[in-house]
């Protein structure tokens, strides 16, 4: 595997890459322990709010042995207009080695890395962009089902136009020779040049091996949804009678939060078929393994690297 310094985006990931990935998240699952080899500084920025992905990167951080530096936005000098680039300047002066950023800003990651930010950075969300843990998550989630990806078909239904999970997972899975059809309101699937085929849930429903949900997102709209919440379930939702014509070995996906009776009918999202809370399980897994390949990276390239070479520059 190449060294993989930052988790920007699963595009910067080779097939064989995301496979080392998830062997390495199917061996801490297993309960197989890596340490690093120094003391290692990480801090979670969080911009959005966040449950699962920001407990569970510190849930991976903890086990990996790594040194957690606080931050919460609510408390930091954000308030006081501090930009992005600062605040993760600042970090990195401090010593932190890595962080990691949810932000809702579309490819936040490009102009640090541009404006010259040293440490390592793991995105865990960027606007309607990339979430590339959630989607190593999903991927491994579906390879302990199924064992493998080719021939699989997997439908993501909902609030595409403004999921990054729908966005990552998609593209990636494809990569990984699965077919991936887009469902659910057909002004939210059709996203232009993704070239993936959209099927209506009712056939969705019936044919796929993975059915994928989304969270209506409404911080994101620009306009009132038009439809209640009953009216969305019963259109596009998945409906007891829905859930009832799916394949015997079909799972149901979330990458949650759930909109519960919204997106999918309360008592199915702790059903037999559904894997969400098996999902949010692996999602310390997977950023176990994202962690362990960046600073495998940084000791490899050994200690502020990059900033030497800027002082000899400089100097
Ligand atoms: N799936 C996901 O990213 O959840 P959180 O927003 O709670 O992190």
């Amino acid at each position: 595997m190449r060294e993989m310094k930052h988790l920007l985006t699963m595009n910067d990931l080779s097939i064989n890459e995301i496979m080392e990935l998830l062997s390495d998240a199917e061996q801490f699952a297993k309960g197989e322990a890596w340490r690093p080899k120094r003391q290692h500084f990480i801090s979670n920025l969080f911009f959005e709010p966040s449950t699962r992905t920001k407990s569970s990167f510190e849930m991976a951080e903890r086990k990996l042995g790594l040194e957690i530096i606080p931050f919460e936005v609510s408390t930091s000098s954000v308030l006081k207009g501090e930009t992005l680039y600062d605040t993760v300047k600042t970090l990195e002066s401090i010593g932190v080695d890595s962080v990691v950023i949810r932000h809702s800003e579309d490819n936040y990651f490009a102009k640090l890395i541009q404006d010259g930010v040293y440490l390592s950075i793991m995105n865990a969300g960027d606007g309607c962009g990339h979430h590339p843990t959630q989607c190593l998550l999903d991927l491994l989630t579906i390879k302990q089902e199924f064992g493998q990806f080719k021939g699989l078909k997997v439908a993501i239904a909902g609030d595409i136009r403004h999921s990054r999970v729908a966005r990552s997972n998609a593209e990636t899975l494809r990569r990984l020779g699965a077919e991936v059809v887009f469902s659910g309101p057909e002004d939210w699937a059709n996203i232009k040049g993704s070239g993936i085929a959209y099927e209506a849930v009712d056939t969705a429903v019936k044919t796929a091996d993975v059915f994928m949900l989304l969270r209506i997102q409404h911080e994101r709209h620009s306009a009132e949804m038009p439809l209640t919440k009953e009216a969305y379930l019963k259109q596009y939702g998945l409906t007891f009678e829905r859930e009832s014509w799916m394949k015997k070995s079909c799972i149901i996906m979330h990458p949650a939060p759930v909109n519960r009776g919204v997106e999918i009918e309360d008592a199915l999202v702790e059903c037999e078929k559904s894997r969400i809370f098996k999902q949010m399980e692996n999602g310390v897994f997977a950023r176990m393994a994202a962690l362990k390949k960046s600073i495998e990276h940084k000791e490899g390239a050994g200690l502020n690297e990059t900033m030497y070479t800027k002082c000899q520059i400089v100097g």
